[in-house]
């Protein structure tokens, strides 16, 4: 109700300041896909309606020099073809659901398998090859989008109709907030998150083995050989994933630790000390120090997948020309610990009717 009176007054309303979209591409059944431009205290993004894409994100340097931090394509096709969900929206669950099995209420669920044996980031169609509706707003200062998408009952297997709305808000210091809701009319399992590659020297510009990283959090969630959690929280201390204090990521990368063997490389959910919090608290810092371009992420989600882009392997080209290999990005995805449906000890990840999902991840950007 709250929300259908919202969005006629912002039609009528429509103000001139508001991001106005542009025609991207064409999905081969002739769908139309729309870039939105935005603008904000000194940081641009481009956003797809397709996957709620960011296809780009530009931040300055300590110099004030712009550069585009976060990788993608300049056309479509790459999007539809083979993206690693560059910049993408993700759900209906974020990671890895093992064998894509769960039981929910006594009811066994199936779900989408495009991982191996498992289920990753909602199945073979997720959030991030959907198109969305998107409506533009600027709200005092702020200037947004408000993506939403209706995924129908048995959607990659998973039960429920779950309305889900996403906001992109550029807010007037530039920070780029992330606040996801869903509602379900059946029981479920909700897990929403944003997979960006993040490279501060510039998407393309080489590897990130040499931005400092420090994440707020004493343990992690070690993982078996297809990357499913074991179930263990496990100290970072005395190991490559202790970043409580900020290192350079190739420090430890190269120590040959079993679990970094198993990953190529970094691939884990580390457990945020904060916990799940009311309101969104620290999580993580990455700085390039060549740049000095720093990001800080802030959310209410107990855990922070780090990944340090093992699978990038030489065979994408980005919208700016550069070639992406392996370490040349890294995501920090905050979200619930993967495979949750199958541990009851993990902080549940079940929607049920009548109950909103909301959470929210703030990105605050210096130089
Ligand atoms: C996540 C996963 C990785 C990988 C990337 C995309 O970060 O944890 O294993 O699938 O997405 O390639």
């Amino acid at each position: 109700m709250r929300l259908s009176v919202s969005l006629s007054v912002r039609l009528s309303a429509r103000r001139e300041e508001d991001p106005v979209k542009e025609l991207f591409g064409k999905l081969a059944d002739g769908t139309e896909i729309h870039n939105w431009p935005l603008e904000n205290g000194g940081t641009r993004m481009n956003v797809l309606s397709y996957g709620g894409i960011v296809r780009s994100l530009e931040i300055p340097d300590r110099n004030g020099q712009y550069a585009n931090v976060s990788l993608g394509f300049d056309r479509i096709e790459p999007y539809v073809d083979s993206s690693p969900y560059f910049g993408a929206l993700i759900g209906r669950f974020g990671n890895r659901i093992a064998k894509g099995a769960f039981t929910l209420d006594g009811e066994p669920y199936a779900l989408s398998v495009d991982d191996g044996e498992n289920s990753l980031h909602g199945g073979a169609d997720g959030f991030d090859r959907r198109v969305w509706d998107v409506e533009p707003f600027t709200e005092g200062t702020d200037v947004g989008l408000r993506l939403s998408y209706t995924s129908a009952d048995g959607e990659m297997g998973y039960p429920g109709t779950l309305r889900a709305q996403v906001t992109y808000t550029l807010t007037a210091e530039g920070d780029w907030r992330i606040d996801y809701e869903a509602t379900t009319d059946k029981a479920t399992v909700v897990n929403l998150t944003s997979h960006v590659y993040w490279n501060l020297a510039g998407a393309g510009s080489g590897t990130i083995e040499g931005h400092e990283l420090s994440i707020a959090a004493s343990r992690f969630t070690p993982t078996d050989t297809g990357l499913i959690p074991t179930g263990e929280l496990a100290p970072v201390e005395g190991t490559p994933f202790d970043f409580r204090t900020a290192k350079p990521i190739g420090r430890d990368l190269r120590t040959g630790h079993p679990q970094l063997l198993a990953a190529k490389g970094y691939d884990h959910n580390w457990v945020l000390d904060k916990g799940i919090t009311a309101e969104p608290e620290h999580a993580a810092t990455l700085h390039d120090p060549v740049s000095g371009r720093t990001l800080r992420i802030a959310t209410n989600e107990p855990g922070l997948q780090f990944y340090s882009g093992n699978f990038l392997d030489g065979t994408l080209v980005g919208g700016g020309g550069g070639t992406f290999r392996q370490g040349d990005a890294l995501c920090l995805e905050t979200q619930h610990y993967p495979d949750s449906p199958n541990h009851p000890s993990f902080p549940s990840t079940v929607l049920r009717p009548g109950e909103t999902y909301r959470t929210t991840t703030i990105h605050t950007f210096h130089a």
